[in-house]
């Protein structure tokens, strides 16, 4: 059995050693991933797009965290797109359903363990700035982290990486770019902007939009910082997405709703493949 935090301060449940464990498991059951995509809420379409598939679910993954809520599929697909080894998380765990900033972040750790160079996150969002419309995109220049814990908080095992991270360009700039070249090309409605991270489950309430706007949020979501933290702090290149499935509570005159968010992801599902479509094959040439 895996021994526990160097600091032998009992045995940790999503560990580095459980990392190796379920990235060696990933690894036996198919080939190592270049880069590793996160779907957000409704976004499933985007797995049609992976060839020679092996699905693993993830209850059969070494120590890996089950999800629990409705839009989140819980499966790791492995697969090539456009020649490129990737690794699909369909669904994700959130803070808000109980579990540990630290299983939350698990399944990047495992997928940067298991040879994951570039990841690329994706969520729903509530637009707050006045050009996100239901439907479009907006790709991170940045976050604001509400959720009032972190997922490096806690002994620090070293091969994570540094304890103190620096976050000055959390998103690559070079991987911006080439997502907003991308939706040009597509013709999808995109901006750049700033994702604020509340911790949920609940949905905002007017005056916390607006206090929102105020300290310069773009957009509102309930996920991918912490996993961001965490593949920053292994070194690993960042690109997230929004899809925008509503405006935010108090800008569309009508009450929100998971259904409306999930209809939008299912919507937003094929311009995300599609805009994924283009992004993939400059991966490492942008510069
Ligand atoms: N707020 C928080 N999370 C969300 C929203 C929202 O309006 N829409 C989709 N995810």
């Amino acid at each position: 059995m895996a021994r526990g935090s160097p600091s032998g301060r009992g045995q940790e449940q999503h560990g580095y050693e459980q990392a190796e464990q379920a990235a060696a498991y990933i690894c036996s059951r198919s080939f190592a991933p270049r880069v590793a995509i996160t779907l957000g809420s409704g976004l499933d379409e985007v797995v049609g797009r992976l060839q020679e598939q092996v699905r693993i679910p993830y209850k059969q993954i070494p120590y890996f965290p089950g999800t629990t809520v409705q839009g989140h599929g819980g499966t790791l697909h492995l697969g090539h797109w456009k020649n490129l080894p990737v690794a699909i998380l369909e669904g994700r765990v959130h803070c808000y359903e109980g579990h540990a900033p630290s299983s939350v972040v698990f399944p990047v750790r495992v997928l940067a363990l298991a040879g994951a160079q570039t990841f690329i996150f994706t969520c729903a969002a509530g637009g707050i700035a006045p050009q996100s419309r239901a439907g479009g995109f907006m790709v991170f220049s940045d976050h604001l982290h509400l959720q009032g814990v972190n997922p490096l908080v806690g002994v620090h095992d070293p091969r994570w990486g540094a304890q103190f991270v620096d976050l000055t360009e959390a998103y690559d700039p070079g991987l911006r770019r080439v997502a907003w070249n991308a939706a040009r090309k597509l013709c999808v409605p995109c901006f750049e902007g700033v994702y604020a991270s509340l911790l949920g489950p609940t949905y905002e309430t007017p005056a916390e939009i607006r206090a929102l706007k105020g300290m310069g949020a773009d957009a509102v979501g309930m996920s991918t910082v912490p996993e961001v933290m965490a593949a920053r702090q292994l070194k690993r290149r960042v690109l997230a997405i929004a899809t925008i499935s509503n405006r935010a509570a108090g800008l569309a005159g009508k009450p929100l709703s998971h259904e409306e968010v999930l209809i939008a992801g299912r919507t937003a599902s094929r311009y995300l493949a599609d805009l994924l479509d283009e992004i993939l094959p400059r991966l490492g040439k942008e510069k």
